[in-house]
């Protein structure tokens, strides 16, 4: 069993981009992620993203606006960034209050600063297989899937959960690798038997080391991007101690996923900036 670093290679990545960064002459790349509330996991990760970002050497603006901030605010706000010189990628930060149509706001990012990859642009052209912005976190799978030369093209892939952040993008995209790809969700029939299947096994469906060793094929390349808190401990989807007795690789939480979706997102802003 061999472990997916997520830590090291993020952290490769990103002195590669603080390189880059360093050639720039005049003002840097920019990037401004917008929170809405303070949900606690969210201001965790808004802080690592901004902390990051300056470490690198981007500019880095952060704009906390209160939970009760109303959907016409937000989107001024959007539509300011989106007319800054400065600012190359925006990122609005989710989930969003439940008063905010969240359609409204992944449309109103202008997409060529979308840096998420969630303008129906971006997502339509990941779709049609010429991607420009991918969605940070399956971005970031793939390219942990490619450091350690997984190979991918005529495996099953099976998928937990079929969120726009991971588990839609994330099919598109190993589609394109060539895998033969399953999306599971909470109305897929023998969850088990699907997963049992796979050569390679990612889930993103956030319930705390549910997938025991019995879930596994032999020699499977098992992904984990849940992030799950329980009495102040992170803990994945994927139960670690179990699974990697059968596992071929697999990632660790934390130390796996999470900074790669950090990671990418700089890469896209340095993309967002170059087009520009
Ligand atoms: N919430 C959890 N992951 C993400 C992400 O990658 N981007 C945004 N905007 N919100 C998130």
């Amino acid at each position: 069993m061999k472990i997916l670093d997520g830590s090291s290679l993020s952290k490769k990545i990103r002195e590669t981009l603080r390189k880059k960064l360093s050639k720039i002459s005049g003002p840097k790349p920019g990037l401004a992620v917008i929170l809405v509330g303070s949900d606690p996991a969210s201001e965790i990760y808004v802080s690592k993203k901004e902390k990051l970002a300056k470490e690198v050497g981007f500019h880095s603006e952060v704009h906390r606006l209160p939970k009760d901030t109303s959907q016409n605010d937000l989107l001024k706000c959007i539509e300011t960034l989106n007319g800054a010189q400065n600012i190359h990628g925006i990122l609005v930060q989710m989930p969003l209050p439940k008063h905010i149509d969240t359609q409204a706001i992944l449309h109103a990012v202008l997409p060529n600063k979308d840096v998420d990859g969630f303008h129906p642009t971006n997502l339509g052209r990941l779709m049609m297989g010429h991607p420009r912005f991918v969605p940070c976190t399956p971005a970031g799978i793939l390219r942990l899937l490619k450091e350690y030369q997984v190979e991918i093209s005529g495996k099953k892939a099976v998928i937990l959960g079929r969120s726009l952040i991971v588990g839609k993008p994330l099919a598109h995209l190993l589609l394109n690798e060539n895998a033969t790809v399953t999306l599971c969700h909470s109305k897929t029939k023998n969850l088990k038997a699907e997963c049992q299947s796979a050569d390679i096994l990612i889930s993103a469906m956030g319930k705390p080391a549910h997938i025991d060793a019995s879930f596994i094929k032999e020699g499977a390349v098992v992904i984990d991007v849940g992030i799950n808190r329980m009495n102040q401990k992170i803990i994945g989807d994927i139960d670690f101690n179990s699974v990697s007795k059968k596992a071929s690789f697999i990632t660790p939480v934390p130390g796996g996923i999470g900074p790669m979706t950090i990671a990418m997102l700089l890469e896209n802003t340095l993309k967002a900036f170059e087009i520009k």
